[in-house]
């Protein structure tokens, strides 16, 4: 129907788990930020995230560590880069979530962050909140991003189509329908987020919250948005078994409890129907294994036992300890007559998280300029053909905080690229002409973003005093008609007397001062 309704906004931000909230928090520096979400805003796949946020805070880890680690799970098709990027942020990520309110485990001796290990690391580097990460995380963000008076929040809103400018080329922001009403309203905004999650609700057991059906991946891809590696659909080893159809009897509002995969690197193992450990014969790395691996495995001992589950047990580990460490499992176990110090828990896999999902590069950019895409419903190229255990909640936080710093990070690049061009080792008159005019219109791309910004960031802020600086360069060396010491121009290659003095430039403030 016709649009009965407007928001305007700076930052449109579609979902409200992980990656919508840091997003937004990060914006609503400086602009006004509203978070479309169709449901209650803490019903997002973050919420059931157990295992937690892998990190290198180790002094004893390492950044070349994870970043193998990664690429070994995710089958080599990861971006090393892009992973990269990802694992040298993470310690800032996890320091980013302790500022805004997540309380984290801590060792009991010396108040040290207590680090977990999964499946494909090779060391303990999770990050966690006993086994309730997501929840813990989801309540910081959700706390601080209702508090803040640049946020606001639109639940049971449900984003139906990208909105573009006339020409096509820019996102405008998106098409919603306030559901209470059965209105529909148009978010209209200079930068629209992505931040919806995946897709787990395309098969009958999931890991997911009923929320998770491919929004975001659908609408961005009828907007002729790039799509990547949709192949790539990981499922977790170990979900609850809950009866005959396994998972898969649960009823489509409700999602497959989730055994965190913590358990099994805290000791736990597999046993399939025949009372067999039988990991080993599968994998030398045996329960921490990859996922991939690890689902495979069970998928094929309950197809050769014809069994609809197999067991993981951790009863060889002492009581208290489990239910210290996993207080999360071990109360719904407990809730659903069992018990997991005493006795095999009987699981399956489920599906789980999307690899794949809306092309982005570094900076969370996808292929339709204001369109940025993080969380799960991105392809940032770190999880290759398989994620690694405890990546997603570190890549939803890194590349939000990438994809809000990108304006200014872009252009700084380009500064950069425009004087080592024109102003580096051996110059031109020609080029440096050129580039004169190139960083003037940078400058008046900073102006038309102070009015989305409304104000002066400091990323801003330097990003314009660069461009005077090198608007200065470039004019005394347009003035320098010789070539002398550090300035070498092909067009006057030798010293010249009368020129044998310095360059001067007085006029003044170009701009208003911060
Ligand atoms: C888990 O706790 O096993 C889930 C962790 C993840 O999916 O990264």
């Amino acid at each position: 129907g016709a649009t009965e309704a407007r928001v305007r906004v700076d930052f449109a931000v579609i979902g409200s788990g992980i990656a919508g909230l840091s997003y937004a928090l990060d914006a609503a520096e400086v602009g006004e930020v509203a978070i479309v979400t169709k449901a209650r805003a803490f019903e997002a796949a973050t919420t059931y995230a157990q295992g937690g946020i892998s990190a290198v805070v180790d002094t004893l880890d390492s950044v070349d560590e994870h970043v193998r680690d990664t690429c070994v799970a995710g089958g080599f098709l990861c971006d090393e880069n892009a992973v990269r990027v990802m694992v040298e942020d993470s310690k800032a990520a996890v320091e980013t979530l302790i500022e805004r309110g997540t309380r984290f485990t801590r060792d009991d001796a010396d108040g040290r962050l207590h680090l977990a290990r999964e499946g494909g690391h090779s060391r303990h580097r999770i990050v966690h909140a006993d086994d309730m990460t997501g929840k813990e995380i989801e309540r910081a963000l959700l706390e601080a991003a209702k508090a803040n008076p640049r946020i606001t929040f639109y639940e049971y809103h449900f984003a139906m189509e990208l909105l573009k400018t006339r020409d096509g080329e820019r996102c405008a922001g998106a098409l919603v329908v306030d559901e209470a009403r059965g209105k529909t309203i148009a978010f209209v905004a200079s930068s629209t987020v992505l931040a919806c999650g995946g897709a787990g609700h395309l098969f009958p057991s999931t890991t997911n919250p009923v929320v998770s059906t491919g929004d975001g991946i659908a609408m961005a891809t009828r907007a002729g948005v790039a799509v990547a590696n949709m192949e790539f659909m990981q499922f977790h080893p170990t979900a609850l078994y809950t009866g005959e159809g396994g998972a898969a009897k649960l009823n489509q509002n409700e999602n497959a409890f989730l055994i965190t995969e913590a358990v099994r690197g805290h000791g736990g193992r597999l046993y399939n129907a025949e009372g067999e450990r039988f990991m080993a014969r599968y994998d030398e790395r045996e329960e921490l294994a990859p996922r991939d691996v690890v689902a495979r495995s069970i998928d094929s001992e309950m197809k050769r036992t014809r069994a609809p589950c197999v067991f993981l047990d951790i009863t060889h580990v002492d009581g208290e300890e489990i239910r210290r460490n996993f207080p999360g499992v071990a109360a719904e176990l407990d809730r659903r007559g069992l018990d997991m110090t005493k006795q095999r828990i009987p699981v399956v896999p489920a599906a789980h998280y999307m690899c794949g999902g809306v092309s982005t590069n570094e900076n969370g950019e996808t292929s339709l300029r204001g369109l940025f895409a993080c969380g799960e419903v991105a392809y940032t190229g770190v999880h290759g053909a398989n994620r690694l255990a405890s990546n997603s909640l570190l890549e939803g936080i890194v590349f939000a905080r990438r994809a809000h710093d990108s304006w200014e990070r872009d252009t700084r690049r380009e500064i950069q690229r425009t004087m080592w061009n024109a102003a580096g080792i051996v110059r031109t008159t020609a080029e440096m002409e050129v580039a004169l005019l190139k960083l003037r219109e940078l400058a008046t791309a900073c102006e038309e973003r102070l009015s989305v910004t409304k104000g002066y960031t400091m990323q801003l802020a330097e990003v314009m005093n660069l461009l005077d600086a090198g608007e200065l360069m470039l004019r005394c060396a347009l003035m320098r008609k010789e070539s002398r010491g550090l300035h070498y121009t092909l067009d006057y290659p030798e010293a010249v007397d009368d020129e044998k003095k310095p360059t001067f430039i007085a006029d003044g403030a170009t701009r208003p001062s911060l």
